[in-house]
């Protein structure tokens, strides 16, 4: 009754080399120790009992063998059934002659032992299952085990691939599957750049793959699988790319300002996430601009023109994901020059209107009145109407122009008429009529209106009175001076704030003062005068008494000899109001007066002026002696004189220096001293006119000029 030992039992797989004996000795001995024992007692053939010896558990390598080992007891060569899951494969009673009858298609991998374990020779894949023995004895009770055979093959050539291709943040899955050469996988382990990922909500292993649902950046990354089974293993690895974006991009302008001027430099930058970098485009106005560069879009010397909406589009090439996003440039310019302020009347002098102008720029800028008005404003053009009052009168409004670049400020005062005085000027006009306009003119602000009356009623333009567009002028037209006299006019200068009222009395043609003023040598006078403001002038006479001009003589053009009346040698307009006569001689006796005209009527003659030697001396024989011989004497006292200094001055020449003396002064002093005897007599008699005054022909009377420094020869005999 020995156990016959066709393999060493308890022995799980034998892909490996050849067992020894020493290793594996302890096991073999404790079965047979149990065995022996349990043949020792006679009184135990009750029951029959199966035990796996080993794992029931049993991993293969697929090609080696292995035996699902098993061993009884209770009974003596038991019948054994192995099945493969409910199928009989393999049947044998222990220890019998017939071999064991193994089904036809197993035979060349199924062998039964001798101790009823089952061995696979060479086993393949297809042996994956579960195993189960049945021993039976007549009168015994049936006794089993169950095994489970796992065999596996190497794991070859892992590949990862994953679906789809291009994986966009969104999407609703991304796949990642496994595939390999051969191979029996036991355990699949995914990874993410290094780390290993748990299934969760958003991770779930399947078969061969790895679902990631809605992948988004995140999960962009080095994925790789391990595959392990217990006789190898396998890995493979994929970079995977979600792609995104673009993201909302992110509009600057550099360098950061809340407006630009005109001329500034500035930057607009674009930017928006994604994977591949989105493209980014600039665009103004409707159109795209070429010149900007991965988004940056430069602005030298940026123009009011080039302010608005600037809308960047950024596109994802791969995933054709475009976003726009805008911006507004501000560009301001302020309004040229400075803001004008005014004010005008309204409604018919009852209410001022307060007027404001700043125009241009960009924005416009913003115009109010504050002390006026807190609420209401006005972009470029403002007004604002109140009703006058003296309140306004002299107050100063100022108008508070606001615009972005500059705060500006403009004030005006409104103020009623002042007082004034009318001007009236006389003229003729084609067709003979005297035209006599009145000013009136009275400082207001706003402007005063101005309205005309003669007498007690209004004064209608027409024919014979013309009211200028200003109002401020009248003109009243007709041949007869005495139309003007008749009546008195009045001007009433009116704004808001009041008015001021003038009577103008109008008068005949008046002189109401004159002078003469004689030159130094007496040839030449002027004569000056002045009419009465209201006085209605056309023209004057001016008339002499007295002895032939020399002028006269020569030209033989007036009366000779005749002294004892006025004539009228020169006439002026009325503007005129100086006159000079030339050629006196100044030995002589001249009176002259000035008649005033209004057309042909003439007014009081201005009081006489006389010019010439006392009165005493009235006859010309008398007056010629008189000048004749003091003024040898005095010639003679010159001529003495003059000749001293010569001497003297050439004595002192050495060490003297000359004044400069112009060609103009060379003439000056042999012209002098032609007339010095004249000079000595009348210089110093009159207070010398203004000639500047006059209007007059430098050629005729440069040489004469009182203002003529005379040189220090004549100075000195002048002291003599
Ligand atoms: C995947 O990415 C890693 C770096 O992240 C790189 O070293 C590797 O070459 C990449 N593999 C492939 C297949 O592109
Ligand atoms: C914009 O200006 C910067 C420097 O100011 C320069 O580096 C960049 O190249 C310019 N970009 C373009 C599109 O001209
Ligand atoms: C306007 O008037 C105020 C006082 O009323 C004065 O301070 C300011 O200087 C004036 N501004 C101008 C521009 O004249
Ligand atoms: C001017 O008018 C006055 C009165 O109306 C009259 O006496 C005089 O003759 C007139 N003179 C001329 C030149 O018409
Ligand atoms: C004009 O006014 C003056 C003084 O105001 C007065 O003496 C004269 O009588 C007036 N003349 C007429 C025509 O009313």
């Amino acid at each position: 009754m020995t156990v016959p030992w066709g393999r060493v039992p308890g022995v799980s797989a034998s892909h490996s080399a050849e067992m020894t004996w020493p290793e594996e000795l302890g096991r073999p001995r404790a079965g047979f120790l149990v065995i022996l024992l349990s043949f020792s007692f006679p009184g135990a053939y009750c029951e029959l009992v199966v035990s796996p010896v080993g794992p029931t558990w049993v991993n293969a390598i697929a090609g080696s063998s292995v035996t699902l080992a098993v061993s009884f007891s209770g009974a003596p060569d038991p019948a054994v059934t192995w099945f493969m899951g409910d199928l009989p494969v393999v049947t044998w009673t222990i220890n019998s002659d017939t071999p064991p009858d193994v089904a036809q298609r197993h035979r060349g991998v199924l062998r039964m032992e001798r101790d009823g374990s089952l061995t696979f020779v060479n086993v393949s894949l297809g042996y994956t299952g579960g195993y189960s023995t049945e021993m039976t004895k007549s009168g015994l009770n049936k006794a089993a085990a169950n095994f489970t055979l796992e065999v596996f093959e190497n794991i070859q050539s892992v590949e990862l691939s994953v679906q789809p291709d291009f994986v966009k943040e969104g999407t609703e899955r991304l796949t990642l599957q496994y595939s390999m050469l051969r191979g029996v996988v036991e355990k699949q382990m995914w990874f993410l750049n290094g780390g290993e990922i748990k299934p969760s909500s958003r991770y779930s292993v399947e078969q061969r793959s790895l679902v990631i649902l809605s992948p988004n950046r995140s999960d962009t990354g080095r994925y790789a699988v391990l595959l392990t089974n217990p006789f190898s293993s396998g890995t493979a690895h994929v970079n995977v790319t979600v792609l995104y974006g673009p993201d909302e991009p992110v509009l600057e302008a550099r360098p950061a300002q809340p407006f630009y001027v005109p001329g500034d430099s500035l930057s607009l930058f674009c930017q928006a996430e994604g994977f591949p970098q989105p493209t980014a485009e600039w665009a103004f106005g409707g159109q795209t601009l070429s010149d900007s560069r991965k988004g940056v879009l430069n602005r030298t010397n940026v123009q009011t023109s080039q302010g608005g909406v600037y809308t960047c589009t950024v596109f994802n090439e791969q995933t054709t994901e475009r976003r726009q996003k805008s911006m507004i440039l501000n560009v301001y310019e302020k309004p040229a020059g400075n803001p004008m302020c005014s004010v005008r009347s309204a409604n018919v002098n009852a209410d001022l209107q307060y007027h404001c102008r700043w125009s241009g720029g960009t924005p416009q800028a913003q115009l109010s009145f504050p002390a006026l008005s807190d609420t209401s404003s006005g972009a470029g053009n403002f007004s604002l109407t109140v009703t006058a009052s003296d309140y306004f009168n002299g107050k100063t409004v100022t108008c508070v122009a606001v615009h972005p670049v500059e705060e500006n400020k403009c004030n005006v005062t409104a103020s009623g008429p002042v007082e004034f005085l009318p001007a009236v000027r006389t003229t003729v006009d084609s067709e003979g009529k005297i035209v006599v306009a009145i000013h009136c003119v009275s400082e207001a602000s706003p402007k005063a209106v101005v309205s005309w009356s003669k007498g007690s009623e209004a004064v209608a333009s027409g024919t014979t009175y013309q009211i200028g567009s200003d109002t401020a002028q009248l003109k009243i037209r007709d041949y007869n001076v005495s139309y003007f006299l008749l009546q008195n006019y009045t001007c009433t200068c009116r704004n808001p704030l009041g008015s001021q009222r003038r009577e103008i009395q109008l008068g005949g043609p008046s002189i109401s003062d004159s002078s003469l003023f004689p030159n130094q040598d007496g040839t030449i006078i002027t004569l000056t005068w002045e009419v009465p403001p209201t006085s209605v002038v056309t023209g004057f006479d001016i008339q002499m008494k007295g002895p032939e001009l020399l002028s006269e003589n020569r030209n033989g053009s007036q009366t000779r000899g005749t002294s004892n009346t006025y004539r009228t040698i020169q006439q002026k307009p009325g503007s005129a109001r100086s006159a000079d006569i030339f050629a006196l001689n100044p030995s002589l006796t001249y009176r002259f007066r000035v008649i005033p005209k209004a057309r042909m009527t003439e007014g009081e003659p201005s009081e006489v002026h006389r010019i010439g030697p006392g009165e005493g001396l009235s006859g010309p024989a008398i007056a010629g002696i008189a000048a004749g011989i003091p003024c040898s004497l005095l010639f003679l006292l010159l001529l003495g004189g003059i000749i001293y200094l010569c001497v003297y001055c050439n004595k002192n020449k050495s060490r003297q220096t000359r004044y400069p003396v112009s060609r103009a002064v060379e003439k000056a002093i042999t012209t002098q001293s032609d007339t010095a005897p004249h000079n000595l007599l009348t210089g110093g008699l009159k207070s010398q006119p203004d000639y500047n005054r006059f209007q007059q022909t430098p050629s005729e009377r440069s040489v004469a000029l009182p203002t003529f420094v005379a040189p220090p020869p004549v100075r000195v005999a002048t002291t003599v």
